[in-house]
């Protein structure tokens, strides 16, 4: 990896800044293969909408997991589950998963409006119009009730934690998609600094965080800085419940 600091690349988003970028790529379409999927995935990628136009190793690392776990399903993984994934970029931690697991009930890869065309290529270049779908989904932003991205029972998001001001509109981001109690997160994530704990420290809070151990490939990877993690909510404690339960029944009332 190259250690020389550089500017962002992208004109439209002051968060998208990494220091310790990897080189970068030069717009094109080519195919990515993975042991284990029957298929190569075509992907075009373009870093002039930000730094998610390339593929980061976090995506490999979520990949090879995830095509490793279905194995040991008997290719069950994610059967009608519905998945969300956030921080998109191309979209190949989505499609991927779409390809590994056919049976999904629906994939939701989302991103900043400035990833949205890349997104949509990739999933007509692979020919996944049918389960895959793309939305604009900005952290930290207000959720319509309706939003198709609601109600998933996971939520993918690979290389995510990367700038401190981004760190907490993650976390409500977060927050605002588990909102199934069964909703689980998978997070792949690269130190790169040590503000990084910053988001952990808040995090901790309202998530429980687990090293996904499992993966007979987390020894490689440590070794690069790479960490998997399965992420849940806390349950709730009384005072929250009975909290949540009076803004209900104030919604109720107001409704009525
Ligand atoms: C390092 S890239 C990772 C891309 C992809 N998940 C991967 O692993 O290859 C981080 C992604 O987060 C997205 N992102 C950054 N800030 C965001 C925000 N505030 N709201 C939504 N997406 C954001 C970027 O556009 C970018 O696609």
């Amino acid at each position: 990896m190259s250690s020389i600091v550089q500017q962002p690349v992208s004109i439209f988003n002051e968060f998208d800044y990494i220091t310790e970028r990897e080189q970068e790529v030069k717009a094109h379409t080519g195919s990515v293969a993975f042991d284990g999927l029957s298929e190569p995935i075509l992907l075009a990628q373009d870093m002039s909408g930000g730094c998610g136009g390339k593929i980061w190793k976090c995506a490999n690392v979520m990949i090879d997991y995830f095509i490793w776990k279905n194995v040991q399903s008997n290719g069950t993984l994610f059967k009608n589950q519905k998945i969300v994934e956030i921080g998109s970029g191309t979209g190949l931690v989505g499609l991927a998963v779409a390809k590994i697991c056919p049976e999904i009930k629906q994939m939701v890869i989302t991103d900043q409006l400035p990833m949205m065309d890349l997104m949509q290529e990739n999933i007509k270049l692979n020919h996944l119009e049918h389960s895959v779908t793309a939305d604009i989904l900005n952290w930290g932003e207000e959720i319509p009730n309706l939003s198709q991205v609601l109600g998933a029972d996971v939520i993918l998001a690979s290389d995510c934690i990367y700038l401190e001001v981004a760190f907490l509109p993650l976390l409500e981001t977060f927050f605002a998609l588990t909102n199934k109690e069964s909703s689980v997160i998978y997070l792949t994530y690269k130190k790169r600094r040590n503000a990084d704990k910053l988001f952990f420290q808040a995090a901790k809070k309202k998530f429980i965080f687990k090293d996904v151990t499992e993966d007979p490939k987390m020894n490689n990877y440590k070794r690069d800085k790479l960490h998997l993690f399965s992420v849940m909510r806390k349950p709730l404690n009384q005072q929250q419940l009975q909290d949540l339960q009076k803004a209900k029944s104030n919604t109720t009332t107001t409704q009525a």
